[in-house]
């Protein structure tokens, strides 16, 4: 995280703060006040610009952000019913991401911060996604296990506090949401993929093909979902010449969700158990997943431990993740002056806790 001048951050700090999410598909603003909450967000999905390519083309993405991204912020404003002189900071997603598009998000945020003299406030994507439950009514408290999935990341990480990240586990080779995607490719799915297969497993048997739980026969918290991919292809492959069958196509897609989902379950199962801690946060596009939902619910039943998710327009990327974390971040803030940081890459578990906190 970048150094901290905390001189303007600390004199706005309970005012509400603006977050603008720019990181991929998703152009993404919103407002919130430590004491009102979520006061408005709003979100342009770039899905049907992207769905003729079959995935995100970075370059249409950098621009389709610099297309919406103003009228988004006024909208947000509008929605709150605020004047930007009752902002108290502006956070933005400084990475991990596209690097073009993080670069758009930061340069709008950068400016209003300079225009309007307030602090500029760095988001960590995966960090935004991580405190998403916090913004609803029934809420975690630190420490718990959380689970983020979602198109790039796949970890299991022991929450502590703000920014007291302990990474359990990740994934070796494919994200989780990617391997969704990947596998949805090979059925034909349209792009996005992960909720297009979810919606065909939907109609199909489960239990028909028999594939792998990777990395469950043997101890430890890493994942790796490539070769659920593979066995998908391989079963299509025997599935004749002529293509599967559409039963066939959603009892495969059925088959594969059900190893996810179970080989998911069984790795939050052992970091709590690992851990002690009595509370699992799932966040991140692929927890919009119902099957991962319920089967969560059931284990948490089982097992006793309270279980939290965002609500679903919240483990996609958004705009409230990221003013959230702002807010949490809010004695971060830097001048803009002191230049623009975005990063394509950027490990959560680097992550300090706030270093200066503000009442
Ligand atoms: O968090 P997110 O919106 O963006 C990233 O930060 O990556 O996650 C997007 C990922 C994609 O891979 C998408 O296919 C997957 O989440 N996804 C789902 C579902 N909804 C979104 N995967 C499975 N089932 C869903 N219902
Ligand atoms: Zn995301």
């Amino acid at each position: 995280m970048p150094v901290v001048t905390a001189a303007a951050s600390v004199a706005s700090a309970d005012r509400p703060i603006l977050g603008i999410e720019t990181s991929c598909d998703e152009t993404a603003c919103a407002i919130y006040d430590g004491e009102r909450g979520l006061l408005a967000h709003v979100l342009h999905s770039q899905i049907r610009l992207h769905a003729e390519y079959g995935g995100v083309v970075p370059e249409l993405a950098s621009r389709d952000h610099v297309a919406r991204i103003h009228e988004l912020v006024a909208a947000t404003l509008r929605e709150a019913q605020l004047r930007p002189d009752e902002l108290g900071g502006i956070a933005y997603t400084a990475g991990p991401g596209l690097i073009g598009a993080l670069m758009v998000g930061g340069a709008v945020a950068s400016g209003l911060a300079l225009a309007l003299d307030l602090p500029l406030i760095p988001v960590h994507h995966m960090e935004a996604h991580l405190l998403a439950p916090m913004l609803e009514p029934s809420r975690p408290t630190f420490p718990f296990v959380a689970l983020l999935v979602s198109g790039g990341h796949t970890l299991l990480v022991a929450v502590r506090g703000i920014g007291q990240y302990e990474l359990l586990g990740e994934s070796l080779d494919d994200a989780v949401g990617e391997a969704f995607d990947k596998t949805a490719k090979l059925l034909d799915l349209p792009y996005p993929g992960g909720p297009e297969l979810a919606r065909l497993a939907e109609q199909g048997d489960g239990r028909r093909y028999k594939f792998p739980r990777p990395m469950t026969d043997r101890p430890g918290l890493d994942f790796s979902f490539s070769g659920l991919k593979t066995a998908v292809l391989t079963a299509l492959k025997t599935d004749g010449d002529a293509g599967a069958a559409a039963q066939d196509r959603a009892d495969l897609a059925a088959s594969f969700q059900e190893a996810v989902t179970d080989t998911l379950a069984i790795k939050c199962a052992r970091a709590l158990d690992a851990t002690g801690y009595g509370q699992l946060v799932v966040a991140g596009g692929v927890g919009a997943n119902r099957r991962l939902r319920e089967k969560l619910a059931a284990l948490a039943e089982q097992e006793r431990f309270a279980l939290f998710f965002p609500r679903q327009a919240f483990c996609t990327d958004n705009g409230a993740m990221v003013a959230y974390a702002g807010w949490a971040r809010r004695g971060e803030g830097r001048h803009a002056d002191a230049g623009l940081f975005t990063t394509p890459r950027w490990p959560l578990a680097q992550l300090r806790p706030p270093s200066a906190h503000v009442s």
